[in-house]
Parts: structure tokens; sequence; C-alpha cells
């Protein structure tokens, strides 16, 4: 089993480069199989669910080859096929390809999704939506057949303004026949990522952005340039890093909109940082003072920095307030704190900090991605050695992250245990 190792308690001195946006590229990809034209996509970040996504278009008999950073994928020859369980279930995006199927061939068989465990995660919301463009849904076990004879535009409200709905939207009704309308759309930046890349593909949206998306659906597509916007998750991860244990800390290729509610939140911790046009200067300071958090949809504190946070919030002198209101379970960083010293009063959602407390190295496992990122953190931090299990969850979403953290000073690697 491999294991990330950590030796804490390292000033960090340098410039990180944060790579394109993992929640964009996962849906970057399936879209370039709604037309048989090339789509190039730049700033590609490579990570194992976009090595998954990349098998997923050769089961299809689509073409993707992979240089620096740089992506070309032609769906010329992609046939409509079924996407097995030990695929579908690689990763939560897999899900993007019954828009996309459905969208080119009108008919998708696929398997449940897979992702971190952090709550139920239904797709009822993308189903209905599907269901109300014309399809036919058959459900065996955890198989979905999908099947449209006539896929046509829909007025879909959506009861939770779910980014996957969304972008599954999206994909489908880019071909469909007639106008489309979402009513409570995701607004996060990956939503207009994509817009950008099927509208550069010729589909008609407007309103990418707001929470009312009009789509116009068009006969056919082709071949477009994109490129992938910064990952503002892992930009938020790298910030939290340079305000701990930073010293001349850069983060850069960053844009600052997309993180605003976190600069917002360490102005009032009094972190020290200067903001640039695309990056961040971050010293550590002495004395943090304590807040509360509440996640929130975009542009409210965003889910997946609530875990990293919550190291930060250890840290922090007094009490703060942490309340997770996307996810009913996303606390498996909070056990795994404790044992490294820190002092956490906390329920599935809920989570109040004592702080600043010292901590210490410690065998810990990551329970999903974003909580291996709060471990890597606190590894950073804590004194001694901290040995994480279960890394397969932070590889999918961050690239070169031993890489990275070398480069800055860090002393951590992956082992063989
Ligand atoms: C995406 C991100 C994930 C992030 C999340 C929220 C990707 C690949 N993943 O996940 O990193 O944490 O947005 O910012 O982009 N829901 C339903 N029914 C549905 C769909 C969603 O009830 O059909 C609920 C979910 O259970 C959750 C909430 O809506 O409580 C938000 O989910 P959603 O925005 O869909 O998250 P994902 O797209 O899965």
């Amino acid at each position: 089993m491999k294991k990330i190792v950590i030796n804490g308690g390292k000033t960090l001195n340098g410039t990180i480069n944060i790579s394109g946006a993992k929640n964009s590229i996962v849906a970057l990809i399936p879209a370039a199989i709604l037309t048989d034209g090339v789509v190039e996509i730049y700033n590609t970040p490579h990570l194992t669910d976009t090595d998954n996504l990349k098998r997923i278009i050769e089961l299809l008999g689509g073409k993707i080859e992979f240089g620096h950073g740089e992506l070309k994928i032609e769906g010329k020859d992609v046939k409509n096929g079924i996407i097995p369980a030990d695929l579908s279930n690689q990763l939560r995006a897999s899900y993007y390809f019954m828009g996309a199927l459905l969208g080119r061939f009108h008919h998708v068989e696929i398997y449940f999704p897979g992702g971190c465990k952090i709550g139920a995660r239904p797709i009822d919301l993308h189903l209905k939506a599907f269901k109300k463009m014309g399809a036919a849904i058959v459900r065996d076990g955890d198989k979905y057949t999908l099947d449209a004879e006539c896929l046509h535009g829909a007025k879909i409200y959506l009861d939770v303004a779910s980014v996957g709905a969304t972008v599954n939207i999206l994909l489908a009704a880019s071909l469909a026949e007639g106008e489309s309308v979402i009513e409570n759309a995701a607004k996060e930046p990956e939503i207009i990522n994509i817009v950008s890349l099927l509208n550069n593909m010729g589909a008609k949206i407007s309103g990418a952005g707001t929470d009312k998306i009009v789509i116009k659906g068009v006969k056919k597509l082709h071949g477009a340039k994109i490129e992938t916007i910064p990952d503002r998750i892992e930009a938020g991860t790298y910030m939290m890093i340079g305000a701990l244990v930073g010293q001349d800390f850069t983060v850069s290729n960053i844009i600052p909109e997309h993180v605003d509610t976190l600069i917002s939140k360490m102005r009032d911790m009094g972190v020290d940082f200067k903001l640039e046009y695309d990056s961040i200067l971050l010293n550590r300071v002495e004395k943090l003072d304590s807040v509360n958090i509440k996640t929130l949809v975009y542009p409210g504190f965003p889910t997946d920095l609530g875990q990293p946070m919550a190291v930060l919030l250890t840290q922090a002198h007094g009490t703060s307030n942490f309340k997770e209101t996307i996810y009913e379970k996303r606390g498996g960083h909070f056990p795994e704190l404790v044992k490294m010293g820190a002092e956490i009063d906390y329920t599935d959602v809920t989570a109040k900090f004592k702080g600043p407390c010292k901590l210490h190295g410690a065998d810990v496992a990551a329970s999903d991605l974003r909580a291996g990122a709060a471990l890597i953190i606190a590894g950073l931090l804590a004194e001694g050695t901290t040995k994480i299990s279960n890394i397969e969850h932070i590889l999918r979403g961050y690239e070169d992250l031993v890489e990275k953290l070398s480069s800055v000073g860090a002393d951590i690697k992956i082992v063989e245990d």
C-alpha cells in the first residue's frame, strides 16, 4: 500500500504554480465527444481522474492524446457503447457521459458514478431533467439505460443548484431540439468554463455564471479550443499551507475572484498575505484569530475547502465554529486531526475548534480527497513524522503534489508500505 510520509515543522519558501481545475477538466473531456471534430484543451492537469476519463473515451472509440498540459480529443470514431461499472465507479464525473452520449446518440448505458464517500450524492436531479427532455430511463441495480427517441429542450428547475446536474443538462441540451432553460443553475466558475467550450464548439448558451441558463439546441457542433481555468480548490489548499508554514510563499496562476471567500476569511484571521493580479504571497504569522465558517454553493465558502480549512482553525486563538451544508458526511478528517493533537468537538456536519493546538505527527488515513488535503496540511505543520494512508484519494485531485511541495522545501515522499 502506498503512503505519503511527511516530516513536518519545516518552513516552506518559493512558488507553487496552480494546475488546471479538476472539476473543469472532468467536464471538458466528456463534452469533447459531442462533436466528431477535434477539441484541444490547454492547461490540462494530469490526474487519476483524467486518466480514467481517457480510458472511457478510448473504450468508446475516440482518440485522445496527452501532451505537456495539452489534450487533443477526436470524437470522429466514437461509437455508443456500455460504460462498465469498473470504469463508471472510478470517479464522480463519469456521469457526464450520460449527458454527452444522450446528446450525441440519444442512448446511454452506464453505471452509478463513483467519487468521494461524503454523503448520499443522489443523481435524481440529472435523471429528472433527462426525463423532461424526452428520455426514458430504465434502472437495473446500479445500471442506467437512457433512451430518447426525440431529445427536446425543456424548462428545468433544479431543487438544488447542483454542479453535476447543471453540466449534464448543458451537454444534452446543446444538441437537443428547441430551447432549454435551467433555473436555479449552479454558478461555479467551472460552469462558465464548460459553457465557453460548448459555445466555442457552436452551441448557443447564455447566462452561464447566473442562476438562469438558456440553451438553444443546435443540430451539430464542431471542433474547438479551450483553456482549463486554474483549480481554485488546489489554490486554496496551497494558500492555507502558505498561511501556516510559508515564508515568502507564493501561490501563482490563480484567479483571485475564485478564491474570494477564502481570502476574506484569511483577512479576518489576520493571515499575512499580499494579493497580486494572478498570484498571492503569504507568510506565516505568530497569531491567528478565530472565525466561523459555513460552507455554501458558489460564491459562498466552498465545501471542498471546508476540510483543509479545519487545519487553519486548529491554529486560531479561541473558538471557531464550522458548519457543512452541502454534504451529510464530510467529517472523515476530524478524528484524524484529533489523533494529531487538535481539539475538535464534532458531528458529521458541525465542528467546534479550540485553539491554538500544537499538532504532532501520527499514522492517519485519508477518508476522501479533501480530507486527505487536510492531512497533508496538518502533516506539514506538525512536529515529527506523519504517515498518511489511502492516498489514492489525494492523487485523484492534486497534480504533482509531492513534487510541488518538495520544490518549496517540504520533506515529503510517497513510500510503499
Ligand atoms: C461537484 C464537485 C465537488 C463539489 C460539489 C459542490 C465535480 C466533479 N465535483 O460535485 O467537488 O464538492 O460540486 O461544490 O465537479 N444533489 C442531489 N441530487 C442530484 C445532484 C445533487 O440531491 O441529482 C445534491 C448533492 O447530494 C449535494 C448537492 O446537491 O448535497 C450538491 O451536489 P452537486 O453540486 O451536484 O455536486 P457534484 O456535482 O457531485
